[in-house]
């Protein structure tokens, strides 16, 4: 695909878009071309955030609202950077002060945003099909930036693009998933595009933390050694063990844990040598990953994070478009 300039608007505005859908609810389904689309466009975006002046015009006069009903650092600061960088006009809503706590339904607020006539409401939620439940109801377009335990498209994007950055195409590579499956919006996310773009997924973790019929619904395999994937793994992406979400704990102790599933500079040592360390974040240093791995040369988290900001500077432009003006 030929790549194009981002950073001089009239050649953006002339650019394809046409493989992109008018909402992004989940990486099942996404095209390759689409993501190679995407990708262009993300490398694009990352060079402006480099810059001093950080800003485009792209967006200028179009207005993007975040909803967050569950709490976040990453997504939302990087949603927000990303619509401002592209000149839009950003609104920040969250469930906490808002009129949801008064016992609005989502629906009503839904209608009521959509009232004001945004151009893109990022939603997060702590409830699997929120962003469709929206994207059923409103005239704008809806990004899903995380509901329950089921997708977070923006996640694995960025995630797949920080992997093709550092490990090249993606096809035929074995990306090893670590944790909380059970829990882990960003795991299922991740497993449908990776699988898209040729990659094999395999998952470790305690049989506790693979809900059942997983893998048969899933494009990928569950192990329960992490020692016997090291070697072979092109990268590991370690997950959070998510307590808010379960009623009961899934091992007995974080010490135990630590030792069977968690990424320490004993098994850090052991991966090949072009192979990464990847985590979403927010991390807990000392359980799944050792702070010396966390902080050491093959982790690429706050690559992740400005890929973040990038990635979905490059969305906004994908699902809106400039302003033709
Ligand atoms: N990775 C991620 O979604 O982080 P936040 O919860 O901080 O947004």
């Amino acid at each position: 695909m030929k790549p194009v300039s981002l950073i001089d608007p009239k050649a953006a505005l002339r650019s394809d878009r046409s493989g992109w859908p008018r909402h992004l609810l989940s990486c099942d389904g996404l095209s390759i071309e689409a993501v190679e689309q995407l990708f262009v466009a993300a490398r694009e975006m990352r060079l402006v955030g480099r810059r001093r002046v950080k800003k485009l015009p792209t967006l200028r006069g179009r207005t993007i609202i975040n909803v967050f009903f569950e709490n976040s650092t990453r997504t939302r600061v990087s949603f927000e950077l990303a619509g401002k960088r592209m000149g839009a006009d950003v609104i920040n809503f969250s469930a906490s002060g808002s009129s949801a706590s008064k016992g609005e339904t989502l629906g009503d607020t839904a209608r009521t945003l959509d009232a004001m006539n945004p151009d893109l409401i990022v939603v997060r939620h702590g409830a699997g099909g929120a962003p469709w439940f929206l994207a059923e109801r409103l005239s704008c377009s809806v990004v899903n930036a995380g509901d329950g335990i089921n997708e977070h498209p923006t996640q694995a994007l960025l995630d797949a693009f920080t992997l093709s950055e550092h490990i090249g195409d993606l096809n035929g590579k074995r990306v090893v998933i670590v944790g909380d499956i059970a829990h882990s919006r960003v795991a299922r996310s991740n497993i449908h595009l990776l699988n898209t773009l040729g990659a094999e997924v395999i998952c470790v973790a305690p049989r506790t933390m693979i809900p059942a019929g997983f893998t048969d619904a899933l494009p990928a395999t569950w192990h329960p050694c992490l020692d016997d994937l090291i070697e072979t793994a092109d990268a590991v992406m370690m997950l959070r063990i998510q307590r808010e979400r379960m009623k009961q704990s899934l091992f007995p102790q974080d010490r135990e844990y630590s030792i069977r599933f968690g990424m320490n500079p004993e098994r850090a040592a052991r991966l090949p040598e072009h192979a990464i360390i990847m985590h979403p974040g927010p991390i807990n240093r000392g359980v799944e990953i050792d702070p010396a791995v966390a902080d050491g040369r093959r982790a690429v988290i706050l690559d992740q994070v400005e890929n973040g900001v990038a990635l979905r500077m490059a969305i906004g432009f994908l699902l809106l478009g400039g302003s033709g003006e």
